[in-house]
């Protein structure tokens, strides 16, 4: 499944080591054009491969005078393709021309105005004559190469954009693909619809459709296995593989006692009874509950779970026949990140084992439909292949499930507890419609957490010496960074009180208001 689907529309972008390199990706998809991100110096056999319609050139750290500065590879312009160069884009497409790009004296960073002063190029079609834009550049074009005119001007970069419409190619010093660019989006489609002469027909049914032939390419008649976990990656991956070879697919799922309530019983309804898929489900609660017992390390515990898992899915792989291809929920940031590591900035600051990382030494054949993928468009992948919202639209849940939630020893009584505690939480958030159900507003991950300390409380005519329950609400767009959900208090109040009082063991609740950084969203 390496190889993209040919005769597509595509583009490839260039990534300088820029952070928003991924943001440029997600824009480009989301005008429905697909796009693949490659390193700049990525072997071009491998780009061409894609057979792109045009290049975006990110931004990136370097100045083009630096001894070590990435360059701009000759084969992007020996392409007479279009090219949009952003920030470190343009000043490397500027320096290969014959422009002059001055040295910073300093960075200009934040919020600018851009006054247009070419109404006619075609990546300001139907936008306003003035933008709100987002400067983050050292470095800037002081001389323009011959052919290039300057289409739009902020009061500090007088050649804040350049345009060669004979050669198709443009240049941004700012950044279109963030937040902070509102009209950005338009800018990006603008460059790939007027400039590329794209049409935009990347869509979810037109994937499905794509996936399924190339799926049943590969697998032709051999069976194949799929780890399930119940999160989208693995439940749309299983789905799609699911209509293209039917019964040659066997989805293994493990209950390792660490989902949260109702969890594994609407794994198993949705997929054996509503699909029809071969599901098979292995019960290895007291396995894990053995495995894990006096355990206190996060990563110590992160390790026996991943490691049992593995151990668990090869048991039943071997013991349910011969497989030749394992389906996995691999998808594009994975991908992006595993390519990229080494980049600067790429800190690991904590181990995400998932349950799902599989053994590499199990020979089996990789079918892997989402590699190319961003999480909204599996989820819209998801829904287009009609699974429930529950699933598709489910928070992100750590692949160690709650054991991470719980501080301290994971036990069956502590589990209970945090399970049942953390159903009022979500109960009471999904009926006051605080959860975030789709992309958009709203509460993007709430959960309980069960602190390792007891508190003092009084219950009755009694004094309790009982067990305190975090709760953790976050709205996000990213999950990098994150605020903590200003719920409302009344709420906060009815899910204490139900938890205090239907949850035994129990006698104090806990709000979080933490943001991330300094905290992260869960607590180990
Ligand atoms: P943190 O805690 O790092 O979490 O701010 C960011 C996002 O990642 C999820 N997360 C995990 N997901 N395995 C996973 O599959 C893990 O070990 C893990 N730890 C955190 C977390 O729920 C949040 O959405």
């Amino acid at each position: 499944m390496d190889e993209p689907p040919t005769g597509r529309e595509a583009v490839a972008i260039l990534d300088f080591g820029s952070q928003y390199s991924q943001l440029i990706a997600r824009r480009v998809r989301e005008a429905h054009v697909y796009c693949e991100l490659f390193r700049f110096d990525a072997p071009v056999d491998e780009v061409m491969a894609l057979r792109p319609r045009g290049f975006i050139l990110s931004g990136g750290p370097s100045s083009v005078y630096e001894p070590d500065a990435p360059t701009l590879p000759a084969y992007v312009l020996e392409s007479n393709l279009p090219v949009l160069g952003i920030c470190y884009g343009m000043q490397l497409l500027a320096h290969n021309l014959g422009g002059r790009v001055a040295l910073a004296q300093r960075r200009e960073y934040g919020s600018a105005l851009l006054q247009v002063t070419d109404l006619g190029c075609p990546l300001f079609l139907e936008t306003p004559f003035a933008h709100q834009v987002w400067m983050s550049h050292g470095d800037r074009i002081e001389t323009l190469p011959r052919g290039f005119s300057v289409v739009a001007q902020t009061d500090n970069a007088p050649i804040a954009a350049m345009a060669h419409p004979g050669r198709r190619l443009y240049g941004l010093q700012f950044h279109p693909e963030v937040n902070h660019t509102p009209t950005g989006r338009d800018m990006i489609r603008n460059f790939l619809t007027q400039v590329c002469g794209l049409r935009g027909t990347w869509t979810p049914a037109h994937f499905v459709d794509e996936a399924v032939t190339a799926i049943r390419q590969q697998v032709h008649d051999g069976l194949v296995l799929c780890a399930l976990s119940g999160g989208i990656d693995s439940a749309v991956t299983a789905t799609l593989v699911h209509r293209a070879v039917g019964e040659q697919l066997t989805c293994v799922f493990v209950d390792h006692g660490m989902l949260r309530q109702g969890e594994p019983e609407q794994v198993i309804h949705t997929f054996r009874q509503e699909r029809g898929m071969r599901l098979v489900a292995v019960s290895a609660i007291d396995e894990y509950m053995e495995a894990l017992s006096g355990v206190t390390d996060p990563e110590q515990k992160r390790r026996i779970i991943g490691e049992k898992f593995v151990r668990i899915f090869e048991q039943e792989s071997r013991r349910l026949g011969y497989f030749r291809f394992l389906a996995q929920g691999t998808i594009y940031p994975d991908v992006i990140e595993s390519a990229g590591a080494g980049r600067p900035g790429a800190h690991r600051i904590k181990t995400h084992h998932n349950v799902g990382g599989l053994p590499e030494d199990m020979q089996l054949e990789l079918v892997e439909p989402l590699r190319f993928l961003f999480k909204d468009e599996v989820r819209a992948v998801g829904h287009e292949l009609g699974l429930p919202d529950d699933i598709v639209y489910r928070q992100p849940f750590p692949g160690p499930g709650l054991a991470v939630r719980i501080l301290g020893e994971v036990t069956w009584e502590r589990l209970e507890m945090l399970r049942a505690a953390d159903a009022v939480f979500i109960q009471e958030l999904t009926r006051t419609d605080l959860l975030r159900q789709q992309e958009g507003e709203g509460t993007a991950q709430a959960f309980a957490v069960l602190l390792p300390i007891r508190s003092v409380g009084v219950m009755g005519d009694e004094r309790t010496y009982a067990h305190v329950v975090a709760l953790r609400a976050v709205t996000t767009d990213d999950f990098m960074t994150a605020d903590w959900a200003r719920l409302p208090h009344e709420l906060l109040a009815r899910v204490s009180n139900r938890i205090v009082n239907e949850v035994p063991g129990v006698n104090r609740v806990v709000y979080d208001v933490s943001s991330k950084p300094p905290a992260t969203i869960e607590w180990e």
